[in-house]
């Protein structure tokens, strides 16, 4: 039976333990809700220094030039691309996810023009359901949702794109993302990966998954802040053929030559739109020092050792208050999630906060609980597994202002 010391011994001997230094966080916080909002990297301030009192103060416009801003797009996008198996000059980081999502999901529809479907997953993130909707709408295609566990069945000849994320925000159910492609691509369709959930928390390996777009966020296991710019990667195969519908100028062959005529850049910068906004994009790319010499593999497996961990505790102590277990006991089959459902979840959930234990809450019953490798401890899940405990068991959660819905949950 596990106890506090032999998760202390896992600390001790945790490959990634040096890595949670290089993270600011609160003393005396647990903090397992970086798939929600990555913590700050503890570089971060002094370089968002740097970029707002000089750069911007004191080098004003130059700075598009001296400081190089205007390259960061296709920079942090390279630097991204490493941690999602994706080549150099396939990712760029723009927009947010929903917007990378719409300008996709148009690009891919319009290089299947014989075929009339969208194939979403009905669980599936809302604004991933919403775009596709909308999409398929704009582009006189039928959107169809599957149930998670039959959406390979769906995908039939008149299916353009398969569009899902990898790993699912509310369960942490993953797709294995090689062979869903491999089944979509042996009917003709595409597929677009949101990769929100798994970016950063895992390896992915989009090249070796012969993959064709993917999209993803900044702000969860990338730790680039709240809002931070997302990235959209794009197969190099399928890059000429892209025409993605939100032509702006930073998406143009040669923005500053101001012609009238529309011509895409012939390589990955055609899915850039506008202006980026040069701070999130600063305080992203200074994030991702966190991951220098890390190694995904060792990401993956103490992400899978600390989910299997909060199971284990999880069976042992808070199955018979009432909790159920939301998402697959098969870690292969988990991204870097755990979740429990319990009827009084969102209560509990603020009940857990108030003590410094901080996951989140998904309606209607969900307690999610995310494990960022980079800064979670062994030690952590033993602890809010105990808090968990003893609020379910002395109902502290049932108090009116626990109850009382704030708006972000
Ligand atoms: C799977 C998934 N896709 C998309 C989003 C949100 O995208 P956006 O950054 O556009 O709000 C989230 C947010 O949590 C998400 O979990």
């Amino acid at each position: 039976m596990t106890t506090r010391e032999q998760c202390a011994a896992l600390d001790a001997a945790d490959p990634l333990a040096h890595c949670r230094a290089r993270f600011d966080l609160p003393a005396g916080t647990i903090y397992l809700d970086g798939n929600s909002l990555g913590a700050m990297p503890a570089n971060v301030p002094a370089r968002m220094k740097q970029a707002l009192e000089q750069e911007w103060a004191h080098g004003l416009i130059r700075s598009w030039n001296d400081a190089d801003w205007y390259p960061a797009p296709q920079r942090v996008g390279d630097r991204i691309a490493k941690l999602i198996g994706a080549g150099q000059g396939e990712v760029i980081v723009a927009d947010s996810t929903s917007v990378n999502l719409f300008k996709v999901l148009v690009a891919a529809t319009r290089m299947r023009p014989g075929r009339r479907a969208i194939l979403a997953e009905r669980t599936n993130f809302p604004t991933d359901v919403y775009v596709a909707s909308s999409v398929a709408e704009m582009t006189g295609c039928e959107l169809r949702c599957a149930e998670p566990d039959d959406v390979v069945a769906a995908i039939d000849e008149n299916v353009a794109i398969v569009s899902l994320t990898h790993v699912n925000y509310k369960t942490g159910k993953r797709y294995d993302l090689q062979e869903v492609t491999r089944r979509a691509h042996e009917a003709g369709a595409l597929v677009v990966w949101d990769l929100c959930h798994s970016a950063g928390a895992m390896p992915v390996d989009l090249n070796r998954c012969e993959a064709d777009f993917a999209v993803g966020c900044g702000y969860k296991y990338l730790n680039g802040g709240p809002g931070a710019p997302a990235f959209v990667f794009v197969a190099t195969r399928h890059l000429a053929a892209v025409r993605q519908p939100l032509t702006g100028w930073h998406g143009h062959a040669r923005p500053f030559d101001f012609t009238h005529e529309y011509v895409p850049h012939a390589g990955i910068d055609r899915m850039l739109t506008g202006t980026a906004p040069q701070l999130g994009l600063i305080a992203l790319e200074s994030a991702l020092d966190a991951f220098d010499g890390v190694d995904l593999d060792d990401v993956r497996a103490k992400s899978v050792a600390l989910g299997d961990l909060f199971i284990a505790l999880a069976d042992r102590e808070l199955m018979r208050l009432g909790c159920t277990l939301a998402s697959p006991r098969e870690a292969s089959r988990r991204g870097s999630q755990v979740s429990l459902a319990h009827k009084e979840g969102y209560a509990i959930m603020q009940a857990l906060i108030e003590r410094n234990v901080i996951g989140d809450f998904r309606a209607p019953d969900i307690l999610r609980f995310g494990f960022a490798p980079l800064y979670v401890r062994y030690v952590d899940i033993w602890d809010s597994i105990a808090a968990l405990k003893d609020i379910i068991e002395t109902d502290a959660w049932n108090t009116e202002a626990f109850r009382t819905r704030k708006s972000v949950t």
